[in-house]
This record gives structure tokens, sequence and C-alpha cells, in this order.
């Protein structure tokens, strides 16, 4: 029996969490997926009322789940970084969520901005660090207020943080390649063996401290693979080229804030925020993983009822994996297929004109 935390948060959250959980049902159903619900009223709602963000008591309740369902954080009427800090970061950071798994796939029959690819040109996972850089809020301001102001934030690399991102990366390069070689290969790369490639993605023309440790450690973890091929781009460069040849991707490996950067440019190459799906895992297991869309809040489209539910069901998938039930995850991925193969029900983000329960009702009724 598993037990599954639901955060469902502020704006559309709740309106795409309710869907995945209808979908949970009744897969669940078929596949005899046995769990318990607990729902966490946390967000800005609770915070405006209360004045509370994530109580410690409630932080203790969190971690006897075995895992934990998002929607999104993040309100209008509370000033940034308050909630965003207070509960999505601190339970990246509590329960040693070090890897922001963010696959980035193009399901047939969803259009692409990038002029002249398909599905089999988009097909990469983004490994992002998610316990340090820049992340942890090491800093602050001195002077505040005056003209003379000076604010420090700080990028904190470790290198044992920065080796088990960068493992965890080749190891799923490794996984990916047994399943399927990676077709960026050349016919030479292949003669040699290779079956993946990991791209590091960082500035080490820039950040000569921080991305050098992040380089030496890319350099010696790799020699332990040999079947995977090593790549390093940096970010900018990275960015030109995920949309002029995604093909050329197949992992990459990036710090906490650049992983953060691309991998809203990496929704939208799969088409758009509404189908990318993320997993903050402890792979350690030593505390739950967390999954939830990659997108926010969304305010502007908020309580019209018009969100893509997919990225929440796509999340939800992920966490099927990581609870040992890759029946109904596969389950759920085949009927998200199904809809987003299908001329309709769309919502407006994909050009259709469905609601959120349109879309969330289509693939209930595709999960056979
Ligand atoms: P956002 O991802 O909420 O929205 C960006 C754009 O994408 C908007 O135009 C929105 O309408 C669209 N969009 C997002 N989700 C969609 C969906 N499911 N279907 C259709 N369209 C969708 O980013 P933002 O506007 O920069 O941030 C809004 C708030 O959310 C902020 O408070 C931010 O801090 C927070 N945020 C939270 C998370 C999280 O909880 N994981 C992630 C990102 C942003
Ligand atoms: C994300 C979000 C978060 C991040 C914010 C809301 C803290 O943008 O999950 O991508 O920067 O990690
Ligand atoms: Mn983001």
């Amino acid at each position: 029996m598993a037990t599954i935390g639901v955060i469902a948060g502020d704006g559309v959250g709740p309106e795409v969490v309710r869907e995945a959980l209808a979908v949970l049902e009744d897969a669940s159903r078929r596949e005899d997926f046995r769990h318990e619900l607990v729902p966490f009223d946390l967000g800005g709602e609770r915070y405006l009322k209360t004045g509370e963000v994530l109580p410690d008591a409630v932080l203790e309740e969190l971690r006897r789940c075995d895992a934990i369902l998002l929607g999104a954080v993040g309100h209008p009427g509370v000033p940034p970084g308050i909630l965003e800090q207070g509960i999505l970061l601190r339970l990246r950071f509590a329960f040693h969520q070090y890897i922001n798994l963010r696959p980035i796939h193009l399901y047939p029959g969803v259009e692409t901005p990038i002029k002249g690819k398909g599905p089999d040109d988009i097909d990469m996972v983004v490994v992002r660090e998610n316990n340090e850089d820049l992340y942890v809020g090491a800093g602050g301001f001195t002077r505040k207020g005056t003209p003379e102001e000076v604010a420090i934030q700080t990028s904190i690399n470790t290198r044992a943080g920065v080796e088990r991102c960068l493992r965890f990366a080749f190891e799923r390069a490794r996984d990916r390649g047994r399943r399927r070689p990676f077709r960026g290969l050349s016919d030479d790369d292949r003669r040699r063996g290779l079956v993946g490639q990991v791209t590091m993605v960082a500035k080490t023309n820039v950040l000569t401290f921080a991305h050098d440790l992040w380089m030496r450690a890319f350099t010696e973890i790799s020699r332990d693979y040999p079947e995977i091929k090593s790549d390093y781009q940096h970010v900018d460069a990275c960015c030109m080229r995920m949309v002029v040849s995604p093909e050329r991707f197949d992992v990459i490996a990036t710090t906490n804030m650049f992983g953060d950067i691309i991998t809203d440019l990496g929704a939208v190459l799969q088409g758009g925020m509404g189908l990318a799906a993320s997993a903050n895992l402890n792979p350690a297991r030593t505390a739950p993983s967390m999954f939830e869309p990659v997108h926010g809040s969304a305010p502007d489209i908020a309580g019209k009822g018009i969100a893509n539910p997919v990225a929440a069901i796509l999340a939800l998938a992920l966490m099927l994996d990581h609870l040992g039930a890759p029946g109904p995850a596969e389950r759920i991925r085949r009927a998200v297929a199904r809809v987003l193969g299908a001329p309709a029900p769309k919502t407006p983000d994909l050009g259709g004109t469905a609601a959120t329960a349109d879309v969330g009702r289509a693939v209930r009724e595709a999960l056979e």
C-alpha cells in the first residue's frame, strides 16, 4: 500500500491535480495498484489566512509518505519567493531530492514550433542537479535600501553533490541506450560500442571555479562508462542547439539554475508547458520523492478550467515508475499518447477549445 501525499497548491495546481488523481483512480482499479491519498493544504491561501508556509509538523507528516504529488505553488497576492522557497525548495532540500529529472519527449500528433522536427528528433532527458547552486539561499544584503546597497547570492557546488548528479546522468544514459541506442551517434561511435551520450551543460569559460569542479568530476566519472559518449556544451550554445538540432541530445546533465532555464525551453520543444513533467528524486529513498509538472500556478489562466492537465498526468506516471508500478505508469502514458494523437479534445495551449476536465476524461477513457 503506497501512501501518496498530495499538495494541490495554487492557481491551476488544484485544477490539474484533480484530473491526475481521477486518472490514478481509474488506472489503479485496472492494475490493482493499492494506495491511499493524503491531502495537504499548503500554498498561498493558507499563507494569507494563517501566515503559515510549511509548518515543521506538516513537513514530518509529508516525510511519512511514499511519494508526493504537487500541482504548483505561487500566488499573485504573495511576494515572490515565500511559497516557492518555503514549500517547493524546502521539500526538495529537506527530503534530499537531489535529482530533478525532466524528460523532453515529443508525442506524435503534438506540434513542435521547431520547423522540420518530429518525435524522432525530440527525445531527451534533462538531469538537473536539485539541491545546490544558486538555489540554496546563501547570501544576503548589506546597506539594504541605500544607494550603496550590495546583494550577494552564492552558487554552492560540492564535489559530492556534483558527482552524484553526474553518475545519475550516466546511469540514465546507459539504461536508455540498452533499451534503444541513441540515434544521434555516428556509425563510427556505434562501431566503437557506444550506446548513449551525456552532454554536460555549464559555463566553464566564465565560472572558472564552480564549473571547473563540474568538468573535472565529469571527466573522471565518464571513465566508468565507456559505452557512453561524453559531450560538453556551454549553456548559451546549448540553448541555440536545442532549437536548431534537438536530435543531438540524449541525456543532459546540468546545474540547478541552468536546468531550470533550459527545461522551460525543452517544454516548448515538446509542445508547451502544459505537457512537461518532472520528478524530484531522492534516489537513496531515505525520504519521499516528489512529482510535479514543470509549469507553475499559471495565474493568467487559473480559475478558467482550461489548463492542460497532461503535464500533471505525466508527472503522476513518473511517480508510479518510482513506486515500482510500471504497469499503471505505462498504461497512463499509452492513454496520453492516444489522446494527444487524436485531433480533439485539446486545451487552448494546443490550439483547441477543450476544458481541463475534457482532456482528463479523454485520458481516462483511453486507459483500457
Ligand atoms: P507558469 O509556468 O505558471 O506559466 C507560464 C505560461 O505557461 C503562462 O502563460 C501559463 O498560462 C502557461 N501554462 C502553464 N501551465 C499551463 C498548463 N497546464 N496549461 C496551459 N498553459 C499553461 O510560469 P510563471 O507565470 O512564470 O509563474 C507563475 C507562478 O508559478 C509564479 O509564482 C512562480 O513562482 C510559480 N512557479 C511555480 C512552479 C512550481 O510550483 N513547480 C513552477 C514554476 C513557477
Ligand atoms: C521549477 C520552478 C521552480 C524552480 C521555482 C518555482 C522555485 O521554476 O520547478 O522549474 O526554479 O526550480
Ligand atoms: Mn522553472
